[in-house]
C-alpha cells in the first residue's frame, strides 16, 4: 500500500498525514471546514521544519513529504487510496455518515477510525464490509508519539490486522492490536487514573502539584496525571469517563464531581489557560 486518505485535519489528522507523507505514502488531506486547509499545510510545513532543525529530517525529505500531500474538501477525494484514516470530530453520527460514505466511494481500501472513545464494532457495522474496518488510535502529538493502539472489531478480518500492524511498522511506530472494548486499553487504563487524582484534590488529601509530584517521581511517569489531564482537555477527559461509565454501567468509572465542575466553568486546562494548573502563554 502506498496511497492513504485522512479524513478530517484537525489536531490528529494533521499529525497523522505528516507521519504517511514522511514515509514515503501519497496523501491526501480532507476536511469540510472552511479555510482550515491552508492553515493545517502551514502546521506541517512549520512541524517539519521543528524536525529539519532538529536533524531528524533533512532539508530534501521534508520538501518530498511536503509534496506528497493534497488537501481536499470532498470526500470523493478518497477515491484512489489504498487506506483510509478518518480522524474526524469525535461524534458518533459525524463518523457514521463518514463511513457509509467511505464504504461506497472507496470500495477497496482498509478503512481506519482514530476515535477515541466510540466503537469500532459500531463503526465497522455502517459499512457491508466490516472486515475491513479497524481501529488506528495515534497518540497526540502523532509524529512524536511511538504507540499505534490497533483496535480489532467483533468483525475485523486478521488479513486487515496484519496488514494494518505492516503499515504501521512501516511508519516507524510500534503497533499494539487490542479488541474493541470501552475505551480500548489507554484510555480505560489512564482515565480512572486521572479521575483518582482529581478525587485526591477534591477530598483535600493533596494539592494538584502535590499529586503530580508523587506520581512522576515515585511511579517514574514523565508526566503527574493533572498535568495531563489539563493537556488532553478536562472536557475531552470528561467526555471519555462518560462514556466508560455509560457503556460498562460500572460506578467505578463514575466522573469525580470536580471534574465535571471544572468543565462546567470552562476551565478546560491548556487550551482556555486554565485547569488544574494557570497557563500564562
Ligand atoms: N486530540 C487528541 O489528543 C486525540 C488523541 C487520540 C485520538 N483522537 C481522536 O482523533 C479524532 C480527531 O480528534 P481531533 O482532536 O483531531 O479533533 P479536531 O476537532 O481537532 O479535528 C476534527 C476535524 O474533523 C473535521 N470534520 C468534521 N466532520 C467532517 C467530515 N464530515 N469530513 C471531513 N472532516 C470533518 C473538522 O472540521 C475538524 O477539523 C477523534 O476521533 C478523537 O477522538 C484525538
Amino acid at each position: 500500500m502506498s496511497r492513504v486518505a485522512v479524513v478530517g485535519a484537525g489536531t490528529m489528522g494533521n499529525g497523522v498525514a505528516h507521519v504517511f507523507a514522511q514515509h514515503a505514502w501519497d496523501t491526501v488531506l480532507i476536511d469540510v471546514a472552511p479555510g482550515l486547509l491552508e492553515r493545517v499545510l502551514a502546521t506541517i510545513r512549520a512541524n517539519f521544519e521543528r524536525q529539519v532543525k532538529k536533524g531528524t529530517v533533512t532539508a530534501e525529505q521534508r520538501d518530498a513529504a511536503l509534496a506528497r500531500i493534497r488537501t481536499s474538501s470532498s470526500l470523493d477525494a478518497v477515491k484512489d487510496a489504498e487506506l483510509v484514516v478518518e480522524a474526524a470530530s469525535e461524534q458518533p453520527e459525524t463518523k457514521f455518515k463518514i463511513f457509509r460514505e467511505l464504504d461506497r466511494l472507496a470500495p477497496a481500501a482498509v478503512l481506519a477510525s482514530n476515535t477515541s472513545s466510540i466503537s469500532i464494532t459500531t463503526i465497522a457495522a455502517q459499512t457491508r464490509r466490516p472486515g475491513q474496518v479497524i481501529g488506528m488510535h495515534f497518540m497526540n502529538p502523532v509524529p512524536v508519539m511511538e504507540l499505534v493502539e490497533v483496535v480489532r472489531g467483533m468483525e475485523t478480518a486478521d488479513e486487515t490486522v496484519v496488514k494494518v500492524v505492516e503499515v504501521v511498522k512501516a511508519l516507524g511506530k510500534t503497533p499494539v492490536v487490542v479488541n474493541d472494548s470501552p475505551g480500548f486499553v489507554s484510555n480505560r487504563v489512564l482515565m480512572p487514573m486521572i479521575n483518582e487524582a482529581v478525587s485526591c484534590v477534591m477530598e483535600g488529601v493533596a494539592a494538584p502539584d502535590a499529586v503530580d509530584q508523587i506520581m512522576r517521581l515515585g511511579m517514574n511517569h514523565p508526566v503527574g496525571p493533572l498535568a495531563l489531564a489539563d493537556l488532553i482537555g478536562l472536557d475531552v477527559c470528561l467526555h471519555i469517563l462518560d462514556i466508560l461509565h455509560h457503556d460498562f454501567g460500572d460506578p467505578k468509572y463514575r466522573p469525580a464531581a470536580l471534574l465535571r465542575k471544572m468543565v462546567a466553568a470552562g476551565r478546560l486546562g491548556r487550551k482556555t489557560g486554565r485547569g488544574f494548573y494557570v497557563y500564562r502563554d
